[in-house]
């Protein structure tokens, strides 16, 4: 954790996850000890960090990130780990190594492709999103418009979905997959 918030500091990066939604990773990524974890937008390698501090010892790790010169240094982090793929190109390149058990979708894939994010989980599998701005009420609102993105993760059928606070000012949204659809 410490490199690769050293890295987003070093290159400006300032998208990378909140501590909080770190710990919701790491242990996501501990509920699955064989699982195959998935993360898209690596950015600066916090969140991978983070998902890589649960990884069991017979579950794998692979992270992509269209920015190259992120790429680079992300991967020096977890050079000596051969769990650990980091991939570089657009988030698409994930799905050979689908079913996820927990996908972190953090750049590509939640915006532009939802329904593709929830077929490439396995049965079972966890799908974390994070930096939701928390909506009282239903259906869940932004800046006064019905979030209809929020709303397809959490009524989705073929998902058991929830949001979480992360901070009293940032949610997650965290889904499992029915093991039937
Ligand atoms: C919010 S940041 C990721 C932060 C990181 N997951 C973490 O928790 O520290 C989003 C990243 O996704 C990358 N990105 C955006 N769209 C992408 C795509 N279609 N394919 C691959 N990477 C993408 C961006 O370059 C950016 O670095």
């Amino acid at each position: 954790m410490a490199a690769a918030e050293r890295i987003a500091a070093e290159l400006g990066f300032d998208k990378s996850c909140l501590p909080e939604v770190g710990r919701l990773l790491s242990a996501a990524a501990a509920s699955k000890p064989r699982g195959t974890i998935a993360e898209s937008g690596t950015g600066a390698g916090v969140g991978a960090a983070w998902l890589h501090s649960g990884l069991g010892d017979g579950a794998r790790l692979v992270t992509v990130e269209r920015d190259a010169e992120l790429v680079r240094r992300a991967a020096g982090i977890f050079a000596d780990d051969d769990r650990v793929s980091v991939l570089q190109g657009d988030w698409r390149l994930l799905e050979r190594y689908a079913p996820f058990d927990v996908f972190f979708c953090d750049g590509g894939g939640k915006r532009d492709d939802a329904e593709r994010v929830v077929s490439l989980l396995a049965p079972g599998g966890l799908l974390v999103m994070d930096d939701f701005t928390p909506s009282a009420g239903w259906p869940p609102r932004f800046e006064g418009d019905v979030d209809e993105l929020r709303l397809f993760y959490l009524t989705h059928p073929a998902l058991v979905a929830t949001e979480v606070l992360t901070t009293p000012v940032s949610s997650a949204v965290v889904a499992t997959r029915r093991s039937r659809d």
